[in-house]
């Protein structure tokens, strides 16, 4: 099937939040490390979502979706609401692509489209982590991302036993 890429920030509408609820679950049971662990209810992921949206319409938060036509291939959040100390910098969570289009540059797309929007939003300083194994480090190699360091036994793996983490920072809009 071809790839039209469309990213577009995403708003609490019923069909969305049921494509970011299957692509959560499936990312989840397929090993990615995105806070939760497997077997992830279809109701534990639509009670994030919809919390996550939530702090959308509050302004906290930028979910981005990349569309193929209908269906919805990818996501990623720019965390904005970071303490009053620390204005200028946003975080980047839960990136995911659905396994059929992953290796077609959708998640590339989406954090290029992210940083762009942390750059309007005035943000200068961009930090992630990602699991030690199986995480998606390469990836943010690729974009530039900065390796600050490991912390070890961060968190239990979808499927159990503990990874590490990894941190990265970026700076961005100099
Ligand atoms: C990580 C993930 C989002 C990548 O999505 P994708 O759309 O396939 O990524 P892209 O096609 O844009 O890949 C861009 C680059 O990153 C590299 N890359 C992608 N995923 C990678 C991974 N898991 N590990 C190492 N490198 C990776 C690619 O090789 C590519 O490099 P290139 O441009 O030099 O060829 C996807 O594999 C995924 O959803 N994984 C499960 C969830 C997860 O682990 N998310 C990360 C949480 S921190």
């Amino acid at each position: 099937m071809k790839l039209e890429l469309e990213i577009k920030p995403l708003n609490a509408a019923p069909d969305t939040c049921t494509q970011l609820t299957a692509m959560l679950v499936e990312t989840v049971a397929g090993g990615g490390s995105v806070g939760f662990m497997h077997p992830l209810t279809p109701e534990a992921a639509t009670t994030f979502w919809d919390g996550a949206l939530a702090a959308v319409s509050r302004g906290e938060r930028i979910i981005l979706g990349g569309w193929n036509g209908p269906q919805l291939i990818g996501t990623v959040t720019l965390i904005l609401n970071t303490p009053p100390n620390q204005p200028h910098r946003a975080e980047i969570a839960k990136m995911m692509t659905r396994p059929r289009w992953r290796g077609q540059g959708v998640a590339s797309a989406l954090l290029r489209e992210a940083e762009a929007l942390a750059v309007k939003n005035g943000r200068t300083m961009l930090v992630l982590d990602t699991a030690s194994d199986e995480g998606a480090a390469g990836l943010y190699e690729s974009l530039g991302y900065t390796f600050a360091g490991e912390l070890p036994d961060y968190a239990l793996k979808p499927h159990g036993g503990l990874t590490g983490t990894r941190l990265y920072w970026k700076r961005i809009g100099g």
